[in-house]
């Protein structure tokens, strides 16, 4: 953790929340820290839309997107929400909220369509106006440098299996900071390099779509040097007080029975899922399980020993999308395995779990998100943790000018009681970031899955409230979440 947060008085509003008298509780309701964060998060290939304006190129989803057989319906981020022309509408919406903060990210091939090189002033117009308008609704926001849209050029030399990428991206990463950092506060490098390395280049569901498990493990090491590389990058051009993060996607992962298999299973897709990632970020090391676990098709030269004191600089707060816990159980690798999210983890088997599902077939289960903030706090303790996603897709449908989504409403109020409990007990967590502000473009899923607390309906790209963004907003007002969930 960096000196800058210890004296930050901005972002969380006290130097260390977690030792600050606790908030009065009342008996209705359960009250987060002075100066904790709410806010909502998007994506650009998401809600933008606009792919073909004012210079952008294709990034690699437009080109998978594209690709027959790779999104459900064929859908593509083409038009998404309309976003790039309806940002100032959108903005609107947040104020309604009361939103304190707004997570959304920067499209690369929009700001640097080749992936290198200088500015497309056109594309990099668009941030500004969206960042002058939040910043003058009194809205802090929070940018993500690289939330997965790769320009399809540098995919083409190698994408983010090549070096060279990480290079590219601190240069990235520098320009947009020369750009936004006399506005930005909070930066984030990546989001989720878990899903751009293990899904992009182990299993294939996401672009670029390529099925290499060493090609997975060399590109997530990548993306982690790129992510260091690009704090650099950012610390050089931004004033002293701004802040920089990362943003992992963590899973407790759960053994099915207590059987040596079964743990055996759990510890080595858990070092894949979680500790691939923290382990260099907060300890300067990568797991020796995991290199172990991996050797057999994998001989990490790609890791350069220098690389580690890079990847490892310090970072200002520490971002987390949780969703669902994963369970998994011991099994036998099948003589024909199909490419898998874990690279060399082809016998391990996840079971369904006794919970309700979402619209993604995702186990709702609240304890998950306490478990893992309170492993961060007690395993790789010192950085303040921001929650950066959260929230749950469902089969919303208008009804009567209104959308009624109370599985939703009931998932936000149980995560929100799981992270009020992680920070009674002392996590230092300072803010919370719905997924999604709306309906958007879900990757794979096309538009088909809706985590939006605000619905859209892509053909006339209405807006249109959701039960569970007046609960939000009532949440947001009073500083707290309902003890009880009661009916909205
Ligand atoms: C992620 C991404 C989001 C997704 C959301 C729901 O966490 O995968 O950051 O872009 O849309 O998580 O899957």
């Amino acid at each position: 953790m960096s000196a800058s947060v210890e004296a930050d008085t901005t972002l969380a509003g006290s130097a260390d929340p977690a030792s600050e008298a606790a908030p009065a509780q009342s008996a209705e309701r359960l009250s987060f820290p002075p100066g904790f964060w709410w806010g909502a998060a998007t994506a650009a290939y998401q809600i933008e839309g606009a792919a073909k304006e004012d210079g952008r190129t294709p990034s690699i989803w437009d080109t998978f997107a594209a690709t027959p057989g790779k999104v459900a319906g064929g859908d593509t981020g083409e038009e998404a929400a309309d976003h790039y022309n309806r940002y100032a509408q959108d903005i609107a919406l947040m104020v309604e909220l009361g939103l304190d903060a707004y997570r959304f990210s920067v499209s690369w091939p929009r700001v640097q369509p080749t992936g290198r090189g200088s500015v497309n002033d056109a594309g990099a117009g668009f941030y500004d106006r969206l960042v002058d308008e939040l910043l003058a609704a009194n809205i802090r926001p929070v940018l993500t440098l690289y939330h997965w849209d790769l320009p399809q050029e540098l995919e083409d030399a190698g994408g983010w299996t090549s070096r060279d990428t990480a290079y590219r991206f601190a240069d990235y990463a520098g320009l947009v900071a020369q750009r936004l950092g006399d506005r930005v506060e909070l930066w984030t490098t990546l989001n989720e390099p878990w899903c751009s390395a293990f899904l992009g280049y182990g299993s294939g569901e996401h672009a670029p779509g390529r099925t290499d498990p060493a090609g997975a493990l060399t590109a997530a090491h990548h993306l982690m040097l790129g992510h260091g590389l690009g704090v650099q990058a950012l610390r050089s051009e931004l004033p002293a007080t701004s802040k920089v993060s990362l943003v992992i996607n963590m899973t407790p992962i759960r053994a099915a029975t207590a059987s040596p298999a079964d743990r055996e299973a759990a510890r080595r897709v858990d070092g894949l899922q979680n500790r691939f990632f923290l382990d260099p970020l907060l300890r300067g090391t990568y797991p020796a399980d995991v290199i172990a676990d991996t050797a057999q098709f994998c001989d990490w030269s790609f890791v350069d020993p220098w690389d580690l004191p890079t990847i490892s600089a310090p970072i200002d707060l520490l971002g987390i999308n949780y969703y669902q816990p994963t369970l998994v159980r011991a099994g036998t690798r099948p003589a024909a395995a199909p490419p898998t999210a874990y690279p060399g983890c082809e016998d391990v088997r996840f079971p369904e779990q006794p919970h309700p599902v979402t619209a993604m077939g995702w186990p709702v289960d609240a304890t998950g998100l306490r478990e893992l903030l309170l492993r961060l706090h007690r395993d790789y303790p010192g950085t303040p943790l921001l929650i950066t996603e959260n929230g749950a897709a469902y089969d919303d449908r208008p009804t009567d000018g209104a959308v009624h989504d109370p599985e939703r409403v009931a998932y936000l109020h149980s995560h929100l009681v799981a992270a009020h409990e992680a920070v009674a007990a002392g996590v230092d967590l300072r803010g919370y970031f719905v997924w999604s502000l709306l309906d958007n473009f879900e990757w794979a899923w096309g538009y088909g899955k809706r985590f939006g607390i605000v619905y859209v309906d892509y053909a006339s790209q209405e807006r249109t409230w959701k039960d569970s963004a007046h609960w939000y907003r009532d949440v947001i007002r009073s500083g707290g979440v309902p003890r009880h969930n009661e009916p909205v």
